[in-house]
């Protein structure tokens, strides 16, 4: 079984490498007056996605807490060439914005084609510490506000076959590697991140059991789930510094991977490319993983 499961991994290598270099679906043009909703809008990837739709001539309400920041993200895709484009301050830790924001994008541009959900709360890079409120914190921000936003969206987004795009992380996804027809069950968890892990598990375990159930009941509106390696984003860089040994992917490929894997419709993005065959390796060779994985890792105990 391990020696036919060997074949298969290499096999996906393969695969994965074509995948590269094969043309993809997309076409830029099919964004071209799409409505977005797009959180988590005046920083890092989410910043670098409000730029890729602008130049793509999409119509963008833009969210995220710092109202002056969102300014300058606004001001700037007007420059790059968005067709309509505004914004709204919101704090997701806050049970009633999800809806509000909703319904401010929906009043403004009329109807949504893709909700990209992409903002996360304050996260400690650290040792577990013992912070339940902060866990539940993280959780309202993380995950519960992706549940509520996606409810009040999900009537509009059915009524224009729209797309929801999920933005979640290598350090703590839960994948399913497919390799041609096998799946592999797999997931690879990380020292440091264990309140953000738990939320974006459970965005994970949401979002993948709601595909089932739109598919079961014809509802037109495909979920992207986006699993990102370390990105160069500014929090992301500051958090990891001295921690670990892994180099950094530039947040607006990142950004563009996701807004095209939205567009194709795909369940799954992996970005970097080679994310796939990583988990690939990892459920195919399970001894000493977890000892190599720890070893990228800088903790000297006191
Ligand atoms: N960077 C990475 O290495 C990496 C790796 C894997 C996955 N990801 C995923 O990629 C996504 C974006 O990450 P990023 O590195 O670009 O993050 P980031 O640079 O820290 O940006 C976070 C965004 O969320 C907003 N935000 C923070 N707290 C909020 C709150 N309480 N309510 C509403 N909005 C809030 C921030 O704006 P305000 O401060 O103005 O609110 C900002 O726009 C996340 O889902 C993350 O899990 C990132
Ligand atoms: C769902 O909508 C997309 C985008 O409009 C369309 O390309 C696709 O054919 C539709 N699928 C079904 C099953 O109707
Ligand atoms: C590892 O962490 C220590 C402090 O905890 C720091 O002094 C050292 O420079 C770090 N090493 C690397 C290679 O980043």
């Amino acid at each position: 079984m391990k020696a036919i499961g060997r074949v298969l991994c290499a096999t996906g290598i393969v695969a994965g490498l074509i995948a590269f270099f094969w043309k993809d679906p997309f076409t830029p043009e099919s964004l071209s007056g799409a409505r977005v909703l797009l959180t988590g809008a005046s920083a890092g990837i989410g910043e670098q996605m409000a730029y890729h739709y602008a130049r793509f001539g999409a119509e963008i309400v833009l969210t995220a807490r710092r109202e002056a920041v969102l300014q300058k993200v606004m001001e700037k895709c007007l420059t790059l060439g968005a067709k309509k484009i505004f914004y709204i301050p919101a704090d997701m830790s806050s049970p009633s914005e999800p809806e509000k924001v909703v319904q401010f994008a929906v009043q403004k541009l009329g109807g949504l084609d893709y909700l990209v959900l992409n903002h996360i709360g304050m996260t400690h890079f650290q040792m577990w510490t013992g912070d339940v409120e902060y866990t539940r914190w993280l959780m309202q921000v993380n995950f519960f506000s992706y549940v509520a936003l996606t409810t009040a969206a999900l009537p509009t987004l059915e009524k224009n076959r729209g797309s929801l795009v999920v933005v979640s992380s290598l350090t703590a996804s839960f994948l399913v590697v497919s390799i041609l027809s096998f799946s592999f069950p797999g997931k690879i968890p990380t020292p440091f991140t264990t309140s953000y892990s738990a939320t974006k598990f459970a965005l994970d375990g949401f979002f993948s059991s709601l595909r089932h159930e739109l598919i079961m009941q014809k509802r037109n509106v495909s979920i992207t789930l986006c699993i990102l390696g370390l990105i160069d984003t500014d929090t992301a860089l500051q958090n990891t510094r001295g921690k670990v040994h892994i180099s950094a992917s530039p947040a607006p490929e990142a950004a563009l991977a996701i807004i095209r894997g939205g567009a194709t419709r795909v369940q799954e993005v992996f970005y970097p490319w080679w994310l796939q065959q990583l988990c690939c390796l990892w459920v195919l060779f399970p001894s000493n993983r977890g000892q190599v994985l720890r070893s990228y890792y800088n903790y000297s105990s006191p």
